[in-house]
């Protein structure tokens, strides 16, 4: 596989290709030309991308080659450009000015007090509405007399790309404005976001599947907001925060930030449930501060903090520059990509057989963790990004995600570097590999490493949750002879002896991974379904189950008809389920852990009765709860019956306040609405056991 230059038929090839490269150049910057500047194309789109697929793959091929005007590298000639329809924005989208340490946010601060003719130290006193700085796309919502007429995209800021189609499938963004006094016309503003658990599943489902894989929420999100087929979209799982406006007739009468944010939920739109009033730059170091430290356990990726001046007559008097207004700043958390080497490929055996290519890299902190390893998925895109030992790449870490190698620096790359070939058989049991479009598998059930990976899977944390099964000491049972199967697991009672023989294995660990996995015998359904590993079969998917079906026996013995019922659950995952417990050794191996004394506890059934004591009922959780995450209290009343939303209106029946509830509260106390603290909250939660 590897170049070679020289004479002979090869480097022939090579200057041929050459030549065409530079023929290519010339064909795509002359249609270019008629397309932008004469806008009479010669050619169709379809043409015109062909040309461009033949001169990228040469570029690839010929990384030497350098043309001084490369189609690839101009703007305005992006093939997604062709087709779209371009739309000006009302009023221009800025952008923000990035911060990206405390002197610049205080020099920022003082800048806007003296903008505002205030004393010396009255920056301490100026009060700013702050929020997170969302990861996603921005998109501008035009409403005339209450209905969605035109999505855009930002653009360059004063000039988007028609998106309507496509952003009417997202969630929270209305085709119709609800209230009564409805601006004759109004752009929202927000960012179009994609959650970490569902950014997880369609990574899942990308990857088990011969799809381009997302290298994170943000691109999934932009990928899928550029499909020229919208149908489908409702299903991707995107939602829209509204974070501003653009232009907005009759908005002149909201006095400060929060009232526009309000007047917007009012409409129907969600804001961060985030958002926080501070007084002075020390609250918003604050903000960023203790978003930064926590900023995981949110169901948004975000890369900062956005403060702005509550205050909109304040926001009028400092105006803007030419890119940025003056009275809001961006303070970005600390980046987490950085530059590093590849110091080797690795070929992986996961625990569902598929083959992955893992760049072990030379360490490099981001932003606080230090990364050794990056995801390559598969060896299509081990080729597409082609990605060699020796390169130098910048890798990317979102959120828990694996880290990524997002771009290799060509430039750098060694003069004797050769493409990473495919492996032909599995790297540890040495059976033939096969292949399924761009994933490799080994389809050795007694492979070694995936049954290692069934174990590691099936311990981790969102599994059974047997948190001295790391790893380590899977490795470690594994080389002593004491786990030979994932069964074995659940066996391993038997071995107290010999576990207590083992280096770094004292009487206490050997309790507690024996204590641990006791309690591991009487699993939550969705945890052990999950932990089965079956293909397809995500944590999502399996609390859709275990919410459908209530019991393991009922999801054992469903046949296919009963599986494609579950809300979600289509066509390849139902084969995926029927096939495994269908399957033989699969049934031998339930009989092993029921030998073993696993019991799978029964979950509550979501299908709800229509006598279910919440129904009717419209929950909001404002503010942190000390008893539960929000995500639990919401789960726990829609057991109920109940529903539950983010804003306050006059639909919510009752409104639960935690520590630092803000304005929700106040504005749920204005419409009177029930409000529950969180003693009270328990308090009705323990009278519905009853
Ligand atoms: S306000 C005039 N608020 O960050 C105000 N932007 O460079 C303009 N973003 O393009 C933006 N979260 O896509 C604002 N809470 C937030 C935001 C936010 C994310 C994005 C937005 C904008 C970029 C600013």
């Amino acid at each position: 596989m590897s170049k070679r230059r020289g004479s002979g038929p090869e480097s022939e090839r090579g200057e041929q290709a050459i030549v065409r490269m530079h023929e290519l150049a010339a064909l795509l910057r002359h249609h270019d030309d008629l397309y932008y500047n004469e806008a009479e194309p010669e050619i169709t789109d379809a043409e015109y991308d062909a040309l461009r697929r033949e001169f990228e793959a040469l570029e690839r091929a010929h990384p030497e080659v350098e043309l001084p005007d490369s189609p690839t590298r101009r703007v305005g000639a992006d093939v997604r450009d062709r087709t779209a329809q371009k739309a000006e924005h009302r009023v221009p989208m800025l952008s923000l000015d990035s911060l990206t340490n405390a002197e610049e946010v205080r020099e920022f601060a003082i800048r806007a007090r003296k903008g505002l003719d205030l004393e010396e130290g009255g920056e301490r006193d100026l009060v700013w509405s702050l929020e997170p700085k969302y990861d996603g796309v921005s998109a501008n919502l035009l409403y005339e007399d209450g209905s969605f007429v035109l999505g855009l995209s930002r653009g360059d800021g004063r000039i988007g790309e028609v998106s309507t189609a496509n952003y009417a499938r997202v969630k929270g963004v209305l085709a119709k404005l609800r209230g009564k006094k409805l601006p004759r016309r109004i752009e929202v503003r927000g960012e179009i976001l994609l959650s970490r658990s569902r950014f997880r599943e369609l990574q899942e489902e990308q990857e088990k599947s011969d799809q381009q894989v997302f290298r994170n929420a943000r691109n999934a999100v932009a990928g899928a907001l550029k499909r020229v087929d919208p149908s489908g979209l409702e299903d991707f799982g995107m939602e829209f925060i509204a974070w501003g406006v653009g232009a907005y007739d009759g908005g002149n009468d909201t006095a400060t930030y929060f009232d526009l944010l309000d007047r917007l939920t009012e409409f129907g739109f969600t804001r961060t449930d985030l958002l926080e009033e501070g007084r002075g730059t020390d609250a918003i170091l604050d903000y960023h501060d203790r978003l930064e430290a926590t900023r995981d356990e949110y169901a948004f990726e975000m890369d900062g903090i956005v403060a702005k001046l509550a205050d909109m007559a304040q926001q009028r008097m400092l105006g803007r520059t030419a890119r940025a207004p003056k009275w809001a700043l961006a303070y970005k958390f600390a980046p987490r990509q950085a530059w590093t080497r590849v110091e080797n490929i690795l070929v992986q055996v996961g625990r569902t057989g598929a083959i992955t290519p893992v760049a072990v890299l030379e360490p490099v902190d981001l932003a606080g963790v230090t990364v050794r390893r990056a995801s390559l998925h598969n060896f299509g895109l081990l080729h597409e990004r082609d990605v060699r030992p020796r390169d130098r790449v910048l890798v990317e870490r979102a959120g828990d995600v694996i880290p990524e190698v997002v771009r290799v620096d060509l430039e750098a790359r060694p003069e004797d570097s050769a493409p990473f070939d495919a492996p032909t058989h599995c790297p540890e049991c040495r059976e033939p590999v096969h292949g399924e479009g761009p994933v490799l598998y080994c389809s050795n059930i007694d492979c070694p490493a995936q049954i290692r990976e069934r174990v590691i899977h099936l311990a981790g944390r969102r599994a059974l949750d047997i948190d001295r099964l790391g790893e380590k000491y899977v490795d470690q049972l594994f080389a002593a002879g004491l786990l030979a199967s994932v069964e074995d697991v659940f066996e391993l009672d038997r071995h107290r002896e010999q576990l207590l023989d083992l280096e770094r294995w004292g009487a206490k660990s050997v309790q507690s991974l024996l204590d641990e996995i006791d309690r591991a015998k009487e699993p939550e359904l969705a945890r052990f379904l999950y932990a089965l590993g079956i293909r397809h079969v995500g944590e999502k998917t399996s609390q859709d189950l275990a919410a459908h079906f209530g019991s393991f026996a009922s999801i054992r013995d469903a046949d296919r008809e009963a599986l494609l019922e579950v809300e979600g659950i289509g066509e390849v995952v139902a084969t995926e389920i029927s096939a495994f417990f269908a399957s033989e050794r699969n049934r031998a191996f339930l009989e092993r852990l029921d030998a073993a004394g696993v019991r799978v506890r029964d979950a509550e059934r979501k299908q709800l009765a229509e006598d279910a004591p919440l129904v009717g009922r419209t929950f909001v959780f404002t503010g942190g709860l000390e008893s539960m995450t929000r995500d639990e209290a919401r789960e726990r009343v829609e057991v109920l019956g109940a529903k539950t939303v983010t804003g306050v209106s006059t639909k919510v029946t009752d409104v639960v306040v935690g520590a630092g509830s803000g304005s929700k509260r106040a504005k749920a106390e204005k419409l009177g609405l029930t409000i529950l603290e969180e003693d009270a909250f328990l308090q009705l939660l323990e009278a519905m056991k009853s």
